[in-house]
């Protein structure tokens, strides 16, 4: 299909936009990726249906926004270091990424985005949800964007990968490389993005421990408070897979949870996630 067949749809008024009429197994333009790149940018997600595309493929594709990060903590799929397994088998009951969190963020320069790819899916359940954090943000009073224009706040990987955490996904081998869990990062509270400009809220209940020179118990409350707002549901759009689907997002806009409503079933995607750059 070539670029005239090329649709935008937005899922919701917030997040989200499916792009329609592009085959990726096939190398795209430098029109449509920079069509693909704005969208992203501005929608935080794209999700495109139907594609059939080899391990080789996926990379070709991720390769044309970004270098790739190899990443440390997740098995590789057979032969591809670049394609991390986000696997749940039948009898596994945790899954990977099931609660709200951005990617990356305990890295000094965090991820630019992931684009997870649907292998094998349960019969029903295992969606995706997405949260905008540019709308997170606007809707916060000028009073609060005042307080948290100052603030910088500290991110860890060590209580979610490290060597301490004995967790199911640990022991049954989907994560590896608990030893190199030592990843803390500073980052502002609230971002711009290095796309376009606009300002995101960036703290995430997954991997942000507290606000730099406060007490995790000076923290808390204004953390919880920032989650329970960012969480809410006009913010978000949700992701119902089919095989061949593939979400693209960016994690300077977005968080992302990923619903573990499937036990007993088998699901498998492939994720390859880009490098980013420094954020201010
Ligand atoms: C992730 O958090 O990267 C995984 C998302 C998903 O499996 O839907």
């Amino acid at each position: 299909m070539r670029a005239n067949a090329i649709r935008v749809e937005p899922v919701v008024g917030a997040v989200g936009a499916e792009i329609h009429g592009l085959d990726l197994a096939v190398p795209i333009g430098e029109a449509e990726v920079a069509m693909i790149r704005e969208t992203l940018f501005d929608r935080g997600v794209v999700f495109f249906r139907d594609q059939t595309l080899t391990p080789e493929q996926h990379i070709a594709f991720a390769t044309r926004f970004a270098p790739i990060n190899v990443n440390r903590f997740f098995r590789h799929a057979e032969g591809y270091p670049e394609i991390a397994e986000v696997r749940k088998e039948p009898g596994q009951t945790k899954n990977i990424g099931g609660g709200w969190h951005t990617d990356h963020s305990y890295d000094q320069v965090p991820a630019m985005g992931s684009i997870l790819l649907a292998r094998e899916l349960p019969p029903t359940g295992g969606d995706t949800l997405f949260a905008s954090m540019y709308a997170a943000y606007d809707a916060l009073s000028d009073g609060l964007k005042a307080t948290l224009a100052g603030l910088r706040a500290v991110h860890s990987s060590r209580h979610v990968f490290g060597a301490s955490v004995q967790r199911e996904q640990q022991q049954d081998g989907r994560l590896r490389n608990a030893d190199l869990a030592v990843q803390d990062a500073a980052h502002p509270v609230v971002i711009r993005h290095p796309g376009n400009g606009r300002q995101a809220l960036y703290v995430n209940p997954g991997f942000t421990l507290r606000f730099e020179g406060w007490t995790d118990e000076e923290s808390r409350p204004l953390l919880d408070y920032l989650y329970r707002h960012a969480a809410r549901p006009e913010f978000q759009c949700r992701f119902r897979w089919q095989e061949g689907s593939i979400a693209f997002w960016d994690n300077r806009a977005t968080w992302h949870y990923a619903a573990n409503d499937y036990q007993g079933e088998r699901r498998l995607m492939h994720r390859i996630t880009l490098e980013g750059e420094a954020l201010s």
